[in-house]
C-alpha cells in the first residue's frame, strides 16, 4: 500500500506557505495513495477561520481515504469544537482495502486543551487494544500527533506524549506496523521491535528546525519492505528509511506489559 503522510500545515501563521501545501496536494493526487494521513497541527491558534482554510485545501485531495487528526495547536482556544465540525470525530478507526489485504487505521487524539504536551490516557487503552489485538488481515497503522520517541535535530526535547512509555509498550504488544506522527517539524524514523515510528516534518510552513526544509513523507508498504521517502513540496525527494517487511527483532522482552499498566482488554 502507499501512504502519503503530511502534518503541521499551520495555517494562520505568517510562516504558512500555501504554495507548498498546494504543491504537496497536487503531488499526492498524482501518487494516488491508498491513504492520506494528516497528522495534526492544521492550524496555529485553533481558530475557526484557520480550520476553514485548512479544510479548503484538504478538500482538493482526491484520495478516498483521508484521515485527519488533532494536533496541540488545534486544541488551543477550544479549537477542537471547530475540528469536529470540519473533520468529524477526533479519534476513529477504519479499515481499508489495500493490495496486502485489509489495513486497519486507528487515529488518536493526543491533544489536551491549551497544552503543548499530549497524552493518550489509560482510559483509552482498552479501545486501542480492542481495535488492533489479533488483527491479521493486513497492516496495522496508528496515527498520533505527539512524538512517542525523541526526534533528533529538534533542540531540547519537550512536549512528547506524557504516557509515551506505556503507549510504546502497548503498540509493541499489539504488533503495530507503523505509527504516524508529526509535531516536531523534523522527519525521522525509529524502528523498535518492529514498530516503525514515522515522523513527518512540517509540510507547508517555515516553522522549520535548522536546515530542514518543509517536507512530507511517502510510505510504500508491501510484502517485502517498508520504504519511507522524504519529499519537498514541488522539489526534491530522498529516501528517509527502508526496512524489510518482516520485523527484525533481536531480543525478547519480559515481563508482560500488564506488570506496568493494567487495563480491561476489550473482547475481539
Ligand atoms: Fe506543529
Ligand atoms: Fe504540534
Amino acid at each position: 500500500m502507499r501512504i502519503v503522510q503530511m502534518s503541521d500545515i499551520h495555517t494562520g501563521t505568517p510562516l504558512f506557505r500555501p504554495e507548498l501545501l498546494k504543491a504537496a496536494i497536487e503531488e499526492t493526487n498524482a501518487l494516488a495513495p491508498d491513504l492520506v494521513a494528516v497528522a495534526g497541527d492544521l492550524t496555529t491558534e485553533g481558530y475557526r477561520w484557520e480550520f476553514e482554510e485548512a479544510k479548503r485545501y484538504l478538500d482538493r485531495l482526491e484520495c478516498e481515504n483521508v484521515v485527519v487528526i488533532m494536533g496541540n495547536h488545534d486544541a488551543k482556544n477550544v479549537g477542537y469544537r471547530h475540528f469536529e465540525d470540519f473533520f468529524g470525530s477526533r479519534s476513529c478507526s477504519m479499515t481499508l482495502s489495500v493490495p496486502e489485504g485489509e489495513a486497519k487505521v486507528v487515529a488518536l487524539d493526543s491533544s489536551e486543551p491549551d497544552l503543548a504536551e499530549g497524552e493518550i490516557g489509560r482510559e483509552h487503552y482498552p479501545w486501542l487494544d480492542s481495535e488492533l489485538r489479533g488483527w491479521d488481515r493486513g497492516p496495522k497503522i496508528v496515527m498520533v500527533h505527539h512524538h512517542i520517541l525523541a526526534v533528533p535535530g529538534t533542540g531540547r526535547d519537550r512536549n512528547n506524549l506524557r504516557d509515551s512509555g506505556d503507549v510504546m509498550a502497548l503498540l509493541r504488544e499489539l504488533k503495530v506496523d507503523m505509527v504516524l506522527s508529526g509535531h516536531r517539524h523534523v522527519p525521522y524514523v525509529w524502528s523498535i521491535s518492529g514498530v516503525r515510528v514515522i515522523h513527518s516534518g512540517t509540510v507547508s510552513s517555515l516553522r522549520v528546525r535548522g536546515i530542514m526544509a518543509p517536507t512530507y513523507n511517502v510510505i510504500e508498504f508491501d510484502s517485502e519492505k517498508v520504504e519511507v521517502t522524504l519529499r519537498q513540496p514541488g522539489g526534491e525527494e530522498e529516501t528517509l528509511a527502508r526496512f524489510s517487511r518482516r520485523a527484525v527483532t533481536t531480543s525478547e522482552i519480559y515481563p508482560a506489559f500488564e506488570r506496568f499498566v493494567r487495563y480491561d482488554k476489550a473482547q475481539v
